[in-house]
C-alpha cells in the first residue's frame, strides 16, 4: 500500500481486468475529488482488506467470462460489505460470480449506443430519469443474460438487456457501457454518484490537500539526508524538485545536464526559474560539446538514443560525485509509469523506442529514491505545479523527449542543423501561442529533414532543407491524432519559416496519426 494513504481518508480501489481505458476510470474518480488506485485483479485478499476502500470498481477487459480460466474478481470484493461497481467485463464477472449468467452475443455493440432507462437508482440520481433514452459508449461481445439474485435492471439497450443493473441492498451496481470515456456524456457524473452518493466519499482529494501531506512525508523519508534531482526542464522533474525543495530546502541539489539538444532559450529559462525564482541549489553542466562530439556522424535513431542515455548517466554521476554524492535520488515518476510496471499481464510491453530516461540511473547510482509524484496523473501534477506557484506557461508545457532535438533531425545532427531547427521550432510555437492554440495541442514541434529541395526566392534559386511541422492531440501519448489547423494558419507559419530561417526553403505538415506513426520522427 502506498504511504500517502495515511493522510487520506476517502479511497476507492479499481481492480484492473486489462481494459485499455482503466486509467480513465481512475482519472474520472480523481477529478471528482476521490483518491483511488488501480491494482491488478489478482490482488491479494488481505491487501485489499488492509487498503480498506470505501468502494471497489471492477474494470473492463479483453477476455470473455465464458472462457475457462478467464479472470475473476477476488471473492473478498463481494464480502466486505462495501459498494461495488462492475464496468463491462467487470459487470459480467460480477454477475457470473454472484449466480447470474453471461453469453456470447450475436448482437455485438461497439461505439455509440443508446440505453432506455427503465428504473431509477442511486447511480442515475439527478441524471437519468425513468423513461429517458440516453447516449452511452459500448464495446462488448458478451452480455449478461440472467441476473444474480437481488439485482434488477435499470437500463436496457438493443444489444444488452442488462445495460445497467443494481442490487440496492448490497450496493452492487453494474454497467455494460463505459462511463469513463467522454462518449458517454453523463459518464463522469454517473461515476461521481457511485463514489459520492453510494460509497459516501467526501471528495476531499485535491492538490491543495496533497501538498502539505506530501511535504510531511518527504521530510519523514529524507530526514537529515541529502537529495539530488536531475532536471530536464520538463514539467514532472520541475514540480518534483520544487515540492521537495519546499519540504527540505537546501538538502536538495538539482543537477541540470545541458546536452546541447534543447530548444531555443530553454537552458536559460530553466536556470532563471530555479536560481532566481525559487532559489534552489543548482549545478549547471554545459556538456553540449561532449554530447555533440559523441553524436557526430551517428544517424541511426536507436544508436542516438543509447549514446545520449549513456552519456547522460555518466555526466550526471560525475556531477553528483563532485558535490559529494547524496543519499537519495529524486525522480518525477508518475502514476501511469507505476501502473505500467505492475501491468495486469505482468509482461513488459514491446519496445518501440528506448526511452532512455526511464530507469537506468537508479540502479547504477545505488541510491534510495524519492518519488513524490508516484501517485499522480499528469493533470494532477500540473495542478500541483500551480499550487506551488509555478508559472502557468511552465506547468502547461508540452512534453519534450529526453534525447531532445537529436530525434527531430533524422540522420546525422550538427550544430548548424540544430540551430536551423531551433529557429523554425521557435517560430512555429510562437505562432501557436499567439493564436491561443497551445493548450489545445498535446505536442507541437518542427522536424528538420535531411532533404534538400529546390526553391526560388527573389530572382534566385535556392537549394535548402525541408522542414516538417507536427502537432497532435492525445491524452497520454500512447495514441495521437493530427491537430486540424486551419490551412491559413499553417500556411502563415510556413511562410514565416521560409522567410526568416536561412537554410529552410520548404515546409510540410505531417498528418500521420499514432498508430501507425509515432509522435516523434525517430
Ligand atoms: P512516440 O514518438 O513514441 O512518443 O510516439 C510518445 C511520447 O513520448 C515522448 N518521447 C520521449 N520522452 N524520452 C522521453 O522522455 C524519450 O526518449 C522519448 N521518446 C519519445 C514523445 O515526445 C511523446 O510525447
Amino acid at each position: 500500500m502506498s504511504d500517502i494513504l495515511e493522510q487520506i481518508v476517502d479511497r476507492v480501489l479499481i481492480l484492473d481486468f486489462g481494459s485499455q481505458v482503466t486509467q480513465l476510470i481512475a482519472r474520472r474518480v480523481r477529478e471528482s475529488g476521490v483518491y483511488c488506485e488501480i491494482w491488478p485483479f489478482t490482488a491479494d485478499a488481505e491487501r485489499i482488506r488492509t487498503y480498506a476502500p470505501q468502494g471497489i470498481i471492477l474494470s473492463g477487459g479483453p477476455s470473455s467470462v465464458a472462457l475457462a480460466g478467464s479472470p475473476r474478481a477476488p471473492d473478498v470484493v463481494f464480502s466486505m460489505d462495501i459498494p461495488v461497481l462492475g464496468i463491462c467485463y467487470g459487470q459480467q464477472t460480477m454477475c457470473v460470480q454472484l449466480g447470474g449468467s453471461v453469453e456470447g452475443n450475436d448482437h455485438q455493440e461497439f461505439g455509440r449506443a443508446h440505453v432506455d432507462v427503465v428504473e431509477n437508482c442511486r447511480i442515475t440520481d439527478g441524471l437519468w430519469e425513468k423513461g429517458a433514452r440516453e447516449q452511452v459508449w459500448m464495446s462488448h461481445g458478451d452480455r449478461v443474460t440472467a441476473l444474480p439474485p437481488g439485482f434488477r435492471a435499470v437500463a436496457v439497450s438493443e444489444g444488452a438487456p442488462f445495460a445497467m443493473i443494481a442490487d440496492d441492498d448490497r450496493r452492487f451496481y453494474g454497467v455494460q457501457f463505459h462511463p469513463e470515456v467522454i462518449h458517454t456524456p453523463h459518464g463522469t457524473q454517473l461515476l461521481r454518484n457511485f463514489t459520492h452518493a453510494v460509497c459516501g466519499c467526501s471528495g476531499g482529494w485535491s492538490m491543495a490537500a496533497f501538498r502539505p501531506a506530501e511535504i510531511k512525508r518527504i521530510r519523514e523519508i529524507v530526514g537529515e539526508g541529502r537529495v539530488i534531482c536531475g532536471l530536464s526542464g520538463g514539467v514532472d522533474s520541475t514540480v518534483a524538485a520544487v515540492l521537495i525543495h519546499e519540504a527540505i530546502g537546501d538538502q536538495l541539489t538539482c543537477i541540470f545536464v545541458d546536452h546541447g539538444l534543447l530548444r531555443q532559450s530553454e537552458a536559460e529559462q530553466v536556470l532563471a526559474m530555479f536560481r532566481d525564482r525559487f532559489n534552489i541549489k543548482l549545478v549547471h553542466r554545459d556538456a553540449s560539446d561532449l554530447f555533440l562530439g559523441a553524436l557526430e556522424g551517428v544517424s541511426d535513431p536507436e544508436v542516438k538514443r543509447k549514446t545520449i542515455g549513456k552519456l547522460f548517466i555518466d555526466v550526471f554521476e560525475e556531477e553528483a560525485a563532485k558535490i559529494g554524492g547524496a543519499d537519495f535520488l529524486a525522480q518525477g515518476t508518475l502514476y501511469p509509469d507505476v501502473i505500467e510496471s505492475i501491468s495486469f499481464t505482468g509482461g513488459p510491453s514491446v519496445t518501440i523506442k528506448s526511452h532512455h530516461n526511464v530507469g537506468g540511473l537508479p540502479e547504477r547510482m545505488r541510491m534510495k529514491l524519492v518519488e513524490p509524484l508516484r501517485e499522480l496523473f499528469k493533470d494532477e501534477v500540473r495542478a500541483l505545479g500551480l499550487e506551488l506557484g509555478l508559472p502557468k506557461e511552465m506547468v502547461g508545457r508540452h512534453p519534450f523527449p529526453g534525447p531532445g532535438l537529436a530525434i527531430r533531425i533524422p540522420g546525422a545532427i550538427s550544430k548548424d542543423r540544430l540551430e536551423i531547427l531551433r529557429r523554425a521550432d521557435a517560430i512555429y510555437l510562437e505562432e501557436i501561442r499567439n493564436a491561443g492554440l497551445y493548450d489545445e495541442i498535446w505536442q507541437a514541434f518542427a522536424v528538420l529533414l535531411p532533404v534538400r529541395t529546390v526553391g526560388v526566392m527573389g530572382d534566385g534559386r535556392t537549394y535548402d532543407f525541408a522542414c516538417a511541422l507536427r502537432a497532435v492531440t492525445s491524452t497520454d501519448g500512447m495514441t495521437a491524432d493530427v491537430y486540424p489547423f486551419d490551412i491559413k494558419f499553417i500556411a502563415r507559419v510556413a511562410n514565416r519559416i521560409v522567410n526568416e530561417v536561412r537554410g529552410i526553403n520548404r515546409v510540410a505538415y505531417d498528418i500521420t496519426s499514432k498508430p501507425p506513426g509515432t509522435i516523434e520522427w525517430e
